[in-house]
């Protein structure tokens, strides 16, 4: 009835019912309450397995949120990132920005595995991803929300949406402003969910060219602080070291706090797609400024990011599977 409601006043305003899709309607399809009847556990499964492994490592917790944004910008939220290859299958686990870089999958692998003994055929390891980033968060000191569930599993990859999707450290901010955008996301999303980058390492190959060579002349990043630069420079040699492992957050490495901002406002981001967001646009510029005064601020902004993340082009209904094993489609 609702519905109708909707879609009547949608198509008086000259609006598309389309639009009712999840894809731009927070929420759409799916709902929190998703799993209450068929897999009351699910949630605590997730949230038990998550502290182990982040109890056990704490740089895990990043790993998994950085999982979710990886699989929602490919094709939708729908564990593509999660298949190997095999058959047709070419695994995104090799894409540029997943190869040598992408971990958690073991830990994913655990989570489910004990939600099939619990409830079998029944969470898909898409809501799985979107749960953990959700538990990541939270055990590492940043805010709570209530997951949206409902996802269902692709039954096939992207190679290539993984690496033309998901923005590149070097890419400039207006390209990664234009692959948010290409999702249905903003520049507050942007913003927002860049502060992930508050928790977790990067390799030394992903900010390398900024130490010596930025735009070809020769020089360093002169965005980048010149102290901050040499200490880098120690560990992140010209050539060699590319897999070496170094903070996104130095001050705070493995809280979830805002320190990530107030590092942009010192010159201190250690990717070029974080200084950027300081440096090169007005609105992101204030942005930052804000979410580095007011912690608050940011952690209900990441909340609403999330969510809205968690909604891109998610299989619903009977499209997709709900896979038995994160890494192969059902036979
Ligand atoms: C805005 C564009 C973004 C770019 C260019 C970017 C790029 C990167 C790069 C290059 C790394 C280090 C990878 C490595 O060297 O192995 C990284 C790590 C990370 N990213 Fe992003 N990222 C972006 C947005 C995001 C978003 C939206 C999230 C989550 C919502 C996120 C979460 C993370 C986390 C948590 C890590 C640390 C992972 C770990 O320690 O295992 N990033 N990112
Ligand atoms: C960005 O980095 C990639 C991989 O290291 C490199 O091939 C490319 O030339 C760089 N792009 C720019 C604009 O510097
Ligand atoms: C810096 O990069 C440019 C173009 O990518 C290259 O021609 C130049 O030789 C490099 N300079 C140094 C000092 O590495």
């Amino acid at each position: 009835m609702v519905h109708y409601i909707i879609v009547i006043t949608l198509l008086a305003l000259g609006l598309s019912p389309h639009c009712l899709s999840s894809k731009t309607v927070g929420g759409g399809y799916l709902y929190p309450q998703f799993y209450d009847h068929s897999c009351p556990k699910a949630q605590e499964i997730v949230r038990n397995v998550v502290a182990k492994a982040v109890a056990k490592e704490p740089r895990m917790a990043a790993s998994l949120l950085r999982l979710h944004f990886h699989d929602c910008f490919v094709k939708g939220c729908d564990a593509s990132i999660l298949l190997d290859s095999s058959g047709s299958i070419i695994s995104e686990k090799r894409s540029n920005p997943n190869r040598n870089s992408a971990r958690g999958f073991e830990v994913i692998d655990e989570i489910k595995a004990v939600m099939e003994k619990e409830c079998p055929h029944t969470v898909s390891c898409a809501d799985i991803m979107a749960l953990a980033a959700r538990d990541s968060t939270v055990l590492t000191g940043g805010p709570s929300w209530e997951v949206p569930l409902g996802r269902r599993d692709a039954r096939g990859a992207s190679l290539s949406g993984s690496n033309n999707n998901i923005p590149a450290p070097n890419n400039t901010f207006q390209t990664i402003l234009t692959k948010f955008k290409l999702q249905g996301l903003g520049i507050v999303d942007l913003v927002a969910l860049s502060g992930s980058h508050t928790i977790g390492n990067a390799r030394c190959t992903s900010f390398r060219q900024r130490l010596y060579n930025q735009s070809g002349n020769g020089q360093p990043d002169n965005t980048l602080d010149q102290s901050y630069a040499s200490q880098l420079r120690r560990n992140c040699p010209r050539s060699g070291g590319d897999q070496n492992l170094f903070f996104l957050d130095f001050v705070s490495p493995i809280k979830f706090d805002n320190s990530y901002f107030k590092n942009l406002l010192a010159n201190k981001g250690l990717l070029n797609s974080d200084q950027v967001l300081f440096t090169k646009n007005g609105e992101s510029r204030e942005l930052v400024k804000t979410y580095a005064y007011n912690q608050e601020l940011f952690f209900l902004q990441f909340a609403k990011s999330m969510i809205k993340m968690g909604n891109i082009s998610p299989l619903t209904g009977s499209r997709g599977e709900i896979r038995q094993n994160c890494r192969k489609i059902n036979a």
